[in-house]
């Protein structure tokens, strides 16, 4: 095997246990989400030097360096893997398996739903909050995802700032890309966990997020830090989904089951299906102040709408992580997507067919 190929092999190996790790991690403790936080400075030393070898002859530094920082990569590894085992009471431990008290994300990062978040910006998905954006503020958008949002954001608040965070590095990548594609010089985006976020208290003026806190399993913790980094008086604007509202006609006579199966997944990961609905009383319990509520319907109807949604679900939610997390958790056998199949394939040709999320909002006012 060549250097270029070994060189090549450790770095996705490395990888793959970082981003593993960093999964798992979300939910330990500080300390040990710190330990892994700190390592990234020799993950990019690790990158950059495998560049070099891409960019000029191999010399036996290059390699040498490359190596030494594999193994200090290695060991920190293990030492972020061995603290995770203790706090877990020493489990032992699989990747696709939820520890008690860590929940997967249910959308997970497949291609086609990455696809329906490129499609938003902050004009179609961030319009109640918009008009209350001022030139100069500092915003957070946390889970940024693709970033198309926060963009939108940015531009409305410029020459003020706006911090993306997400829990997931590639988004947090994919986010900054886009802002820089666009030239938003104005905006940051970084990893982050929005129970832990990493601002110092009173540091922005407005908060926002979209289809998010209905992923948090503890609002509460959400809440509590959202509070926190807002100055007195900013201005908090969530907005999520209502699956209760959200609607496939005509029904084929069981669409409306593969909804109730959705909220059911959502709730088995320790997410809230029913938060778009329920968020300006969260916020009102939660002490903020002039809560407004906000809803919506996204619709897919056009030829081109029903396609894409069509093609969406196809291999979003009838792809096999869906299904093996539906059939795991009990809450659907598998044949019940074969028939839900067949149905969809009947709403995308039928010319009248609508499809709609149910987004329901809230902005208030930190007292
Ligand atoms: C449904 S996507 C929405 C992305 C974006 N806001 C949009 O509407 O296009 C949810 C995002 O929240 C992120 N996320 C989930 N839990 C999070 C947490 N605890 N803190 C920060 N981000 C989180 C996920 O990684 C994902 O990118």
């Amino acid at each position: 095997m060549d250097w270029k190929e070994h060189a090549e092999r450790l770095r996705s190996r490395l990888e793959g246990e970082r981003d593993e790790l960093r999964r798992k991690a979300r939910r330990a403790t500080k300390e040990v989400r710190d330990e892994l936080d700190g390592m990234e400075g020799k993950w990019k030393s690790f990158v950059a030097r495998l560049s070099e070898v891409e960019l000029s002859e191999v010399s036996e530094d290059v390699r040498g360096t490359a190596e030494g920082l594999a193994d200090e990569l290695r060991a920190g590894y293990a030492r972020v893997r061995d603290r995770l085992l203790d706090t877990s009471g020493g489990a032992a431990e699989s990747a696709s398996e939820p520890e008690p008290g860590e929940h997967a994300y249910t959308m997970g990062y497949g291609e086609e739903f990455l696809q329906l978040l490129r499609r938003r910006n902050a004009d179609t998905h961030a319009a109640d909050l918009l008009p209350r954006l001022r030139s100069g503020m500092r915003v957070l958008d946390f889970g940024c995802g693709q970033g198309t949002i926060s963009v939108g954001l940015a531009k409305a608040v410029e020459p003020g700032e706006l911090y993306g965070i997400d829990v997931e590095a590639p988004q947090v990548e994919a986010a900054a890309a886009a802002a820089k594609a666009g030239g938003h010089e104005n905006t940051t985006f970084q990893v982050g966990d929005v129970t832990d976020l990493p601002f110092e208290d009173g540091w922005f003026d407005v908060v926002h997020c979209n289809a998010v806190l209905m992923h948090v399993p503890d609002t509460d913790a959400a809440l509590a830090e959202i509070e926190r980094v807002l100055k007195p008086g900013g201005i908090v604007s969530v907005r999520e989904l209502t699956t209760a509202s959200s609607f496939m006609e005509p029904d084929f006579g069981n669409l409306h089951g593969a909804w109730l199966a959705y909220a059911a997944l959502l709730t088995a990961n320790g997410g809230h299906p029913q938060m778009g609905k329920e968020i300006a009383g969260i916020l009102h319990r939660a002490g903020f102040a002039d809560v407004e509520a906000n809803g919506s319907f996204e619709l897919f109807h056009t030829e081109a709408d029903r396609a894409f949604f069509h093609g969406f679900l196809t291999q979003w939610f009838f792809g096999e992580d869906v299904v093996a997390a539906a059939t795991k958790h009990g809450i659907v056998a598998a044949e019940q997507f074969e028939a839900w199949g067949r149905s969809l394939g009947a709403w995308k040709e039928h010319p009248g067919a609508v499809a709609a999320f149910a987004w329901g909002g809230a902005i208030g006012r930190k007292k």
